[in-house]
């Protein structure tokens, strides 16, 4: 490849590289990353690797190259409902629109469409990795997995667990929903699964309300013994925080209950986290667990706001979720506008001067925070060498306008950061030209 290359190394630390070189092996890994000095140097490179011109790829003076997103929470069964049913807060709006929706999963033809559609949408949005929540139905999980990996997109796929305060029509019992789990985990062992090696089944309890003590240790186990990562929700609403009080009274509080159930490990995501006490956040610290902001689905259902400042001074990790359809959007850029305004108005409501996340902060939690909340960043997240080519080339055509706009002493460099930026709070699908996951096109 060779352009415009921007991408993350910190939550506070980018780089561009305007006549970008990056090199991509055969299975798919970058090998090499640096600013070229001149064009000639191009054809010397050429030569040096007998390349054929149809294997470089120069991207456009108005395109540039940048790493996947990766969607730290979202839910695929719930995407009939994306923009309706928000009147209620979270409790009744589980009751009354979630929980039928993703009833009909139990009919695999539903779940085919309704996956089908929804994967192609988030790929359409540049997301290379999703962690997603199906429903408690086995088979209908399953069907996620097959068009996740007939796509080629990266995933974590979790069959939701739930026994217990929900409807009849979407409760298993302790014994189907601990017997499913391991039925889905041994379905992702097969070859045409852990060849791509891109999916990986993820334990994935709803949260604390529909899921027994023993159903929570059940899975604890399950996770530790198998090394899978594990999802869930957490201190979202305080409604719900006040049930949990009433389930677990001996617990020390919500994040107690996954911490005694062994479900709290560098390869937990738990959404939300709005309401932590100070207790939680050094539970969640001290166990490696991270957390998925999932900012539009927060004010959608008036949860609340949260400021990630003190989770990631606390060294928690942190990523974006969309969080569909509690969220609005499959696209991640949707998630990033919103978590901007959720720490604008965190700045507001404390009379701040300054914000505590920037436009290229919230980049790097779309990007790179994603990979690392995943314990993926060996592999994704970036364009460092040695990790795999999960990149998307984003058009800015539509907004070349502004390449005139900026100052006429302003560099290469501004201009290039100038686009990124119109296309993260302005840009849409339409400004995404292709979306590579491990070297393959995936559109
Ligand atoms: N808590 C438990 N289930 C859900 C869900 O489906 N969406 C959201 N936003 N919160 C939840
Ligand atoms: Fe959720």
């Amino acid at each position: 490849w060779q352009g415009c290359l921007i991408h993350t190394i910190s939550f506070t630390e980018f780089q561009i590289f305007n006549n970008g070189l990056l090199i991509v092996d055969a299975s798919g890994v970058i090998t090499e990353l640096r600013e070229l000095e001149s064009s000639d140097q191009m054809e010397e490179l050429k030569r040096q690797y007998s390349l054929q011109e149809d294997q470089v790829n120069r991207l456009t003076e108005t395109q540039f190259l940048i790493p996947g997103f990766i969607d730290g929470h979202t839910h695929a069964p719930q995407y009939p409902n994306l923009g309706i049913g928000l009147d209620l807060p979270l409790m009744d709006w589980l009751e009354k629109y979630t929980f039928p929706t993703e009833s009909k999963m139990k009919d695999t033809n539903v779940a085919t469409q309704t996956y089908t559609r929804f994967v192609d949408s988030l790929i359409k949005n540049g997301t290379t990795t999703a962690c997603y929540f199906a429903t408690m139905h086995l088979e209908a999980t399953k069907v996620l997995a097959e068009i996740v990996s007939s796509r080629g997109q990266r995933a974590w796929i979790g069959k939701v667990n739930m026994d217990c305060n929900s409807p009849d029509f979407l409760r298993e019992t302790l014994e189907e929903s601990l017997e499913s789990t391991i039925a889905f985990i041994d379905f992702m062992k097969q070859e045409r699964f852990t060849e791509a090696g891109l999916i990986e089944p993820a334990i994935t309890p709803r949260f604390v309300p529909t899921c027994s003590e023993r159903l929570l240790k059940g899975l604890g186990e399950i996770a530790s013994k198998h090394k899978l990562p594990i999802q869930s929700h957490l201190c979202e609403n305080r409604q719900e925080i006040a049930f949990v009080k009433e389930l677990f009274p001996n617990a020390d509080n919500y994040t107690g209950v996954y911490q005694q159930s062994g479900l709290l490990s560098r390869r937990t995501i738990m959404a939300h986290c709005v309401y932590l006490t100070p207790d939680e956040i050094q539970k969640m610290a001290a166990s490696g667990a991270a957390v998925a902001h999932c900012a539009s689905s927060n004010f959608n259902l008036s949860s609340g706001v949260l400021d990630i400042k003190p989770l990631i001074n606390s060294g928690i990790r942190v990523c974006l979720g969309t969080d569909v359809s509690g969220g609005t959007s499959p696209s991640m850029l949707h998630a990033i506008r919103s978590a901007l305004i959720a720490a604008q108005t965190t700045q507001i409501n404390a009379n701040a001067d300054v914000c505590n996340l920037d436009i290229m902060g919230a980049f790097f939690l779309a990007t790179l925070g994603g990979a690392q909340a995943m314990a993926l960043d060996d592999k994704i997240g970036n364009f460092a060498p040695k990790k795999h080519f999960d990149a998307l080339v984003v058009d800015a055509t539509e907004h070349a306008d502004l390449l005139d706009l900026t100052a006429k002493d302003a560099t290469k460099v501004d201009s290039a950061l100038a686009l990124l930026k119109k296309f993260l709070m302005t840009g849409d699908d339409r400004n995404i030209v292709n979306v590579f996951v491990k070297g393959r096109k995936i559109r």
